[in-house]
């Protein structure tokens, strides 16, 4: 069969790449895809970026399967139009995708269902913001409401920062907080500390099948300092997600969310994805919900996976009242899976393209090249976005897997490259 990927990123190449392992897959179609999925000939790009026309395309071409990456068109209702023509996807209604697309929503959704996070008061009156702010004081942390591509969270460790970002986030039209044309929010929340990891499952709207744990770094610079990014590395397992940790995330949270979902009448299909934080005692809180896979937690994610992706998807996808996810257990490999981003000049406030890119190594066993932000210009691979690769290695060890990947780093070279060089700090043994 023929399947498609809606995304361009490196979540998106790691996810095909996967897709194509599959016998059952004649070709995996990206729309728009990036250069690396150019190169690759088990892999087709599309240029086409609206929906509109690429569920047409899809059902001219007889697609067997659509996995949509991003939230952008999840939260545009890509999946309910591709369902209301009979074309068989993975990923949220529009209605369900508000679990990441509105703050707002998926805090009064924990509240409602006893899902423990952070606690927190939603405000559009800034006056009342500013007071709320002075009654509680910092450290506090400031969320616009809507999708915010990273940008919408301030931890504010003095309340000058926190009254600056409620400026900020809620003055007119300055930020794209205000979800679907309604008045601009912002969620304030008490601090939270700890440490983070992703918790990623599929749900077919019924029943849970957790994927390996992973854990990302989302700071720009080494020790977890700087600026926030999308993510610079991840790696899987994530050893702060003990079995006990596993279980008690899966009872309070992630039972709980889909339970919840299908009794508010939106049930649940897709990756759902919880950024934890867990605390001394093991304890989690929840502090988002993601209605997609982590990017670049995904990169890990998939190398370890041995299970045939188009089987579980297509479980995934199978029609209420079916066996859906329920009879599925996946097979990992035992070694840990560790990538390294490299990213762009400028990255990530004015990211550069532009610049060529050389020396990335061929694919083996224990080595995977994932490319996020690149572009082939008459037949030269360039940058073209934030995050252009994603050096993703497997062996026996975190540090193992950390000398792999960096071995790699360093063989590629592109003007103005970044990245960090202790990926899995937290997870390595002394
Ligand atoms: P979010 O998009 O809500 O996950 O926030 C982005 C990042 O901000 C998280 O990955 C955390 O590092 C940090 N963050 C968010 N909420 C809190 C909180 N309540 N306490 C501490 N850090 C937070
Ligand atoms: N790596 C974090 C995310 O995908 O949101």
């Amino acid at each position: 069969m023929n399947v498609l990927v809606i995304g361009g990123g490196g979540r998106e190449h790691a996810l095909a790449w996967k897709l194509a392992q599959s016998p059952k897959v004649q070709r995996v179609y990206l729309a728009p895809g990036n250069g690396g999925t150019a190169l690759d000939d088990r892999l087709k790009n599309l240029p086409i970026t609206d929906m509109a026309v690429l569920r047409d395309w899809a059902l001219e071409h007889k697609i067997a399967l659509t996995v949509v990456g991003p939230e952008g068109p999840l939260a545009a209702g890509v999946v309910d139009d591709f369902r209301a023509h009979g074309l068989r996807v993975f990923g949220p209604t529009q209605a369900a995708a508000q679990l990441e697309s509105s703050k707002a929503f998926s805090k009064a959704f924990m509240q409602r269902h006893g899902i423990p996070t952070a606690h927190f008061a939603v405000f559009s009156d800034p006056a009342a913001a500013h007071a709320h702010l002075e009654a509680t004081g910092a450290p506090i942390v400031v969320k616009a409401d809507g999708l915010a591509a990273g940008k919408g969270v301030v931890v504010a460790s003095t309340l000058a920062e926190a009254h600056a970002a409620v400026d900020f986030m809620l003055a007119d039209g300055a930020f794209g907080s205000a979800p679907a044309g309604g008045e601009a929010r912002v969620v304030i929340e008490e601090f939270l500390q700890g440490e983070e990891a992703s918790f990623i499952v599929l749900c077919d709207g019924k029943n849970v099948l957790p994927l390996a744990t992973s854990q990302d770094h989302k700071r720009l610079q080494d020790g977890d300092a700087g600026p926030n990014t999308g993510g610079m590395g991840a790696y899987s397992p994530a050893p702060i997600v003990t079995p006990e940790v596993h279980a008690r995330a899966m009872r309070e949270v992630i039972l709980p969310t889909v339970r919840g979902m299908e009794k508010d009448g939106i049930p649940f299909t897709g990756f759902l994805y919880a950024g934890l934080m867990i605390d001394a005692q093991g304890k989690v809180k929840t502090l988002e919900f993601n209605c997609r896979m982590g990017d670049p937690e995904t990169q890990p994610i998939m190398a370890r996976l041995k299970t045939d992706w188009l089987d579980v998807l297509w479980a995934a996808t199978e029609p209420v009242g079916a066996a859906g996810l329920a009879d599925l257990e996946l097979q990992w490999d035992r070694r840990t899976a560790l990538g390294v981003v490299l990213a762009a000049h400028g990255y990530p406030q004015t990211p550069r393209a532009g610049d060529a890119i050389q020396g990335i190594p061929t694919e083996t066993e224990d080595l995977v090249v994932f490319h996020a932000g690149t572009r082939l210009h008459d037949g030269v691979l360039q940058t073209s976005g934030g995050r252009v690769l994603c050096v993703t290695a497997l062996a026996d060890s975190v540090r193992l897997a950390q000398a792999r990947a960096y071995e790699a780093v360093h063989q590629i070279q592109f003007d103005g490259m970044q990245f960090r060089t202790d990926i899995g700090f937290r997870a390595v043994k002394a």
